[in-house]
Order: structure tokens, then sequence, then C-alpha cells
């Protein structure tokens, strides 16, 4: 037995410290908002404990809440008024986001990141423009060269109210360049592209569609996001994004794709996101309320997993609580 290499000597709680690989910071976090053109209350959302649609008046109000626990960033998300077949609130320039999006940038610090996608504005509640044989063919749903312009509209609509960043959710080929060029071309050539490169099909999104009410009323996304099953193509996913201008590559869900991240993170030197998802966030609050988990604890550990995978930053319905406690 050798017993000369002993790894525990670095455990003691004094060096411990000193040692540490890796560390999460308020800094890194970035906290979804959701904001609702239906309500003019606050609604708690029943799968995401902790979280809450707020209608736009409140919407500086709850940016002022993240900011108090030190997270800088927020990532904003909305619930129309109406729907209808190509969802053009989405680009409204008085739309849901557009307005909170005014309102949060003049009268917050917040670094503003807009989600850039159509499944909450849809009738249907996929992310794009519909083929007529939609329903009957489930395998051809959403038309990818239409829908497009339609990111583009939404892009720039964002960028005209303020937005810092934005971040197409979609997984249309070609969404990352056509959205370049539609905001260089409304001249913000400074807005950064925070691209979902490489967005699974996965069911790990299930309490979010209860939130933004985006689910799919027929199919599901399968011929758009990615299968769970590949990591390869994600990394041509990836490759796409960043040849067409992408600046931060996002991976999603975090938990269960972090090969890809820490893949991601070895393939290329872009900053690398990974979006903790809704129900990485619902299934630990669901173990914790029965006692079988501490929820500080595994949410503090999953940000440093994800964190140590190689992500930069991170997207996460914990952002406050974490950041809180840092
Ligand atoms: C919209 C979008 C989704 C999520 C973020 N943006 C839903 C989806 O793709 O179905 C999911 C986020 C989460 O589960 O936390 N495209």
């Amino acid at each position: 037995m050798d017993t000369t290499r002993r790894p525990r000597r670095l455990r003691t709680d004094g060096v411990r410290p000193l040692v540490r690989e890796t560390e999460v910071s308020a800094s890194d976090l970035i906290a979804p908002v959701f904001v609702d053109a239906t309500t003019d209350e606050r609604v708690p959302i029943e799968t995401m404990p902790g979280h809450e649609r707020v209608p736009v008046e409140e919407s500086v109000a709850r940016v002022e809440d993240v900011l108090e626990t030190g997270v800088e960033a927020v990532m904003v998300f909305g619930i129309p008024e109406s729907k209808d077949d190509r969802g053009s609130r989405a680009w409204a320039s008085d739309g849901v986001v557009q307005e909170a999006v005014r309102r949060i940038t003049d009268e917050t610090d917040a670094y503003v990141i807009t989600d850039v996608c159509l499944c909450e504005y849809t009738e249907h509640g996929h992310c794009g423009v519909l083929e007529e044989t939609a329903e009957s063919d489930p395998d051809l749903t959403v038309r990818n060269d239409e829908t497009l312009g339609l990111l583009g509209n939404i892009a720039v609509s964002h960028a005209r109210a303020g937005a810092d960043m934005v971040a197409p959710s979609g997984m249309m080929d070609g969404m990352v360049g056509a959205i370049r060029e539609a905001l260089d071309e409304d001249g913000h050539t400074d807005v950064p592209i925070m691209s979902y490169a490489a967005k699974f099909e996965s069911s790990f999104y299930g309490p979010f569609r209860d939130a933004a009410d985006g689910a799919p009323a027929f199919g599901d996304r399968r011929h758009y996001q990615m299968d769970p099953a590949n990591a390869r193509e994600a990394r041509r996913e990836v490759e796409l994004d960043v040849e067409q201008g992408a600046d931060v590559l996002m991976i999603k869900p975090a938990l269960p794709y972090l090969d890809v991240v820490r893949d991601v993170r070895e393939s290329y030197d872009h900053p690398v996101a990974a979006y903790n998802v809704s129900g990485e966030y619902a299934m630990l609050h669901a173990a914790a309320e029965k006692g079988w988990l501490n929820l500080e604890a595994v949410a503090y550990e999953s940000l440093l997993s994800i964190k140590r995978a190689g992500a930069d930053l991170i997207l996460t319905y914990f952002a406050e609580d974490v950041a809180d406690r840092l």
C-alpha cells in the first residue's frame, strides 16, 4: 500500500479554498424574468416555486429585486395579450417585451437580454410559420426560411426598445446570420447575439411551457430542436452559429448535457452559456418539498457543476437565491 500520496491533505478547511478550482459568482448568472400582458397583478408560476409572471407595470420592480441579489443580467420572456398564426405581437413596437425592455433599460442598470422566438406568440405554439400540412404531417411543421425574416423583425424591435443582447432560441437554420444582418442593417451593430446554438428537444422544458404558455398545440419540436442522443451534431450546430457570427454560444438544457458544454468549451474560444432549464429547477424544488434534498445545497452544486464543465455564464431560475447567499 502506497500512502505517500494522500489527496486528503488538501481537504482541510484551511486549504480547501486555496485549491478550489471552480467558483460561482453573481456576475456569471442571468435571471429569467416573465412579463405578462394578460394580467395586472403578479401571478405565481405553480411549476416554478418562487417565480412569477409580472405585468409590464411591475417589470422594473421585478428587475430591481434581481439586482438587489447581486445578479446584474436578466433574460426577458413575454406573454402577449393576443396570439395569431404568424406571432405578429412578437415584433410589435408596443409588444409586451418591447414595453418592458424600454422601462427596464430606462430605469435600471440591468443588462437586458431578450428571448427571440415565436412560440409564445403563435396560436399553434410552434417556433415559426407553419406549413399548411403541419397538423397532418408532424415531420414538417415550421417553414424555416420564411421564419428567418420574422426573427430578424423581432430582434430589431427588441434592439430598438433598448435590449443589450438578443438570444434566438428557435433552432431555425440560418437564424443567427439572418438576425445579425437585420440588426446591422438597422444600425445595431453593437448588439451581441447569444445563440441557443445547441438546443435539444428536451422533456425538461415542461414547467416553462406552463409558465410562458408556449406549448405546441399539436405535435412537438422534434424537427427543429435537436435529438437528445446527438453530441457530435451539437458541434456542427455550434460551428454553423459561429460562422454566422454568434457572440456567445448557449447549450440547453444544462445538467443532462454537460458533455456538450465541455465539448463546446474545448472546441471554441467563445464565451459558453448554459441554460439550467425549468425542469432542472422544478425537480430539485419538488424533492426538497418532500424533504428529500437540501435545496440550497443542491442548487449551488448544480451551478458549480455547470461551471466546472466549462460554462462561463448560466441562465438559471436559481440565480437570485444562489446569488443572495454568496
Ligand atoms: C422558447 C423557449 C423555451 C424555453 C426557453 N425558450 C421553450 C421551448 O423550447 O419549448 C425553455 C426554458 C425552460 O424550460 O426553462 N423557444
